[in-house]
């Protein structure tokens, strides 16, 4: 184990993170905070609202970079070869062995089935390209645990590098032709799993950016009276970190773009974010029932809070990591 790649929870513990004292109700309506109390041990959180729930358990899973692939990706390898040589070979996160990427998939599959999860978050890059025999196979090992889950795209699970189109052509043609099992129905873009008095909310945000109906999609549950779990694949900005926290970050444009050349894509947008984006921003941070947000993308595992609102950021399932989130009623 990576000491390092864990979080320390004893400075976590010395900040007295209690989400519901600090946070302010709602100046758009007026709600009381369902927010109660946020703790955390490692990889291992839990948190009260004062709604009433069921008792939950999750795992938040993200970026297990799958990239196994059959004859039908043939005609796409001139895309998808420098991420179907990524991630290969990853070091577990607590045993150390090598594993492949399907082998922390399964492992990670496996627990959750022997310790009754009741279901899982993908927030994703869980492929590392629109492999249709990766989609594939992950519904088969998702299908065969039988546990619900909600699956919310990543930058990179619809991403052929150097295809052309933009950004938001490319994820609306493969989230359409190579990911549409994994949306169960639902909308690609924005969804909601409700799921024992919780409702798990994704946010396609994997452009970095935020479309006008995303913005009055979250607005509208954020005015309900059910607690609120959010889904995203780019963490939102946090003063301090990378530019990995690239949703609604003010240094977030075409001049901070350093990767548009190795991942052959559309540059960012020039002059940085659309009012949409910073209005979604904003709207998240003063939602009175949302208990958090989980998020992947930067491969790191980190906490941030910000009135009163966690922010959740998951390292890789290509090592087989994956966060353990209970959530339960306050008493
Ligand atoms: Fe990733």
């Amino acid at each position: 184990m990576k000491r390092r790649n864990f979080i320390n929870s004893a400075a976590l513990a010395g900040l007295g993170l209690t989400l519901g004292s600090s946070t302010p109700a709602s100046k758009q309506n007026n709600k009381k905070s369902l927010r109660a109390t946020f703790s955390q041990n490692d990889n291992r959180f839990s948190i009260y609202t004062h709604a009433n729930i069921k008792p939950t358990r999750i795992f938040h899973i993200t970026d297990t970079h799958l990239s196994l692939d059959d004859e039908r990706g043939s005609k796409y390898q001139e895309y998808s070869r420098r991420m179907a040589g990524a991630y290969k070979s990853n070091t577990h996160f607590q045993t150390q062995k090598r594993v492949t990427t399907q082998e922390s998939f399964e492992m990670t599959l496996k627990l959750a089935k022997e310790q009754d999860v009741d279901f899982l978050a993908l927030t994703g890059d869980i492929f590392s390209f629109p492999s249709e025999a990766a989609v594939e196979w992950a519904l088969q090992q998702l299908n065969e645990t039988q546990i619900p889950f909600a699956y919310v795209a990543g930058n990179h699970d619809w991403h052929y590098e150097g295809m052309s189109g933009s950004s938001t052509q490319l994820r609306e043609t493969w989230a359409t032709k190579h990911l549409k099992p994994m949306y169960q129905g639902k909308h690609p873009l924005y969804a909601s799993y409700e799921f024992n008095g919780l409702r798990f909310v994704c946010i396609d945000n994997s452009t970095y950016e935020i479309l006008p109906e995303q913005l009055d999609y979250f607005q509208e549950l954020a005015e309900s009276d059910t607690p609120i779990v959010l889904l995203m694949h780019i963490p939102l900005f946090m003063p301090g970190r990378s530019m990995g926290y690239g949703c609604a970050n003010p240094n977030w444009g075409e001049k901070g773009d350093k990767n548009f050349e190795i991942e052959r894509r559309e540059k960012w947008r020039k002059g940085g974010h659309t009012k949409v984006t910073n209005d979604f921003y904003k709207a998240v941070f003063k939602a009175p029932n949302l208990l958090g947000i989980l998020a992947g993308h930067t491969h790191r595992p980190a906490i941030d809070v910000k009135k009163g609102i966690a922010q959740m950021v998951s390292s890789h399932n290509a090592t087989a990591y994956y966060s353990d989130i209970n959530f339960n009623t306050f008493p």
